[in-house]
């Protein structure tokens, strides 16, 4: 008898295009790689979180708000909206909130672009850059980064056409920490046709140290300039799933417009309400990520002397072909870095004891 929930896949009902995206890979689960190494416990830095927990006053707001989880958020998200305008002295009407910024780059792309429209960003950066174009049926351009792992800003203005709808600039880059600075970002958005959208995507912007690496917002008389952020990461709040985008008032009306009914949740609100109170409390642990940062990065350089330095909370090996084999190793002691095949490896800056631990498991595996 034939199973009634079980179809042969005789007719396609999904895109073929598809089948050539990459999965998006998640980091590994380290409670699954304890168990697997019978390890008391295994340390994950994999995933460009902050490790100290929520910040204060984080799970009392979202346990409060979750009490009214029976009804919808509120969709116009105006408290967190105003709360951000004024943090960061921008309209609450240029402001748009999403499930993540990760969505917020995707309802960027299905707000610009129709099929066979270009997204142009660098490469290697942000994984999920070629799944939201795809997705939205948009073509990818991919400029390949410079010697230094950074963006080409002057090959990315030479590879915009007549069908480039936006372009991303993830500043500092995700994966290699490098971050342009402010002459060349001038320079790269006067260059620049008004009816591109330049996405200046700032996941990192609160690890930035360097003074002139320009902070994204000062831009924003720039009417093509939108600012993608988050509080996943300085913020602590990666599970709660809210990232935020700045814009000129009516791209900030469209994403709105494309956006998932109700995708920024009432937790999700409240929690970033409570966090956004703790200004002082996020940057002292910053400045403990960013102290680690540099340590990590010059003892890493003793075996590969060229580690950029990051703008970021993690560092970036250029080991090439050894990426995999590298990975593999630090995941055999216990340790959960991210390879990219054939290009390097980003290993995400934890506590220091954390650092310690993955230190050691590096200076075996790359002596
Ligand atoms: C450059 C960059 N942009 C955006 C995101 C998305 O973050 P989230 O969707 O958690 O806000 C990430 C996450 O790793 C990132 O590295």
């Amino acid at each position: 008898m034939t199973d009634p929930g079980r179809h042969e896949p005789a007719l396609r009902l999904t895109r073929a295009d598809l089948d050539a995206l990459p999965n998006y890979v998640p980091g590994r689960s380290p409670a699954d790689l304890a168990r697997e190494l019978g390890l008391p416990e295994a340390i994950k830095l994999a995933s460009n979180e902050v490790p100290y927990g929520p910040l204060p006053g984080v799970v009392e707001a979202v346990t409060e708000a979750i009490t009214a989880s029976h009804r919808y958020p509120d969709m116009g998200v105006v408290a967190l909206r105003d709360a951000l305008a004024e943090r960061y002295g921008v309209d609450a009407d240029r402001i748009a909130t999403g499930c993540g910024s990760v969505a917020l780059a995707e309802h960027l792309v299905r707000a610009t672009c129709l099929p066979g429209d270009e997204v142009l960003y660098s490469w290697r950066s942000f994984e999920a850059y070629p799944i939201i174009a795809a997705t939205s049926g948009a073509t990818s351009v991919r400029v390949p980064n410079d010697a230094g792992h950074g963006h080409d800003l002057a090959a990315m203005a030479a590879a915009v056409t007549d069908r480039t709808r936006m372009v991303l600039v993830c500043n500092p880059n995700n994966p290699t920490g490098t971050a342009v600075r402010r002459a060349e970002l001038d320079r790269f958005l006067d260059a620049m046709p008004d009816d591109v959208l330049v996405v200046i995507d700032e996941a990192y912007r609160e690890f930035v140290t360097d003074p002139e690496v320009p902070d994204g917002l000062d831009y924003l008389d720039r009417p093509n300039v939108a600012v993608l952020r988050t509080l996943s990461k300085a913020w602590g709040l990666a599970g709660l799933r809210i990232g935020w985008l700045v814009a000129q008032p009516a791209v900030a009306s469209a994403i709105r417009k494309v956006a998932t009914p109700f995708s920024t949740s009432t937790a999700a609100q409240a929690g970033a309400l409570a966090a956004l109170t703790q200004v002082s409390e996020m940057e002292r642990r910053c400045a403990l990520v960013i102290a680690e940062r540099d340590r990590v990065t010059e003892a890493l350089r003793k075996f590969v002397p060229d580690v950029p330095a990051s703008q970021a909370n993690f560092v970036w090996l250029p080991l090439g072909d050894r990426a995999v084999a590298f990975g593999k190793s630090c995941e055999a002691r216990g340790v959960i870095v991210r390879p990219f095949p054939g290009d390097g490896v980003r290993v995400t800056i934890g506590t220091p004891a954390e650092n310690d631990a993955f230190l050691a498991v590096a200076e075996t595996a790359l002596a």
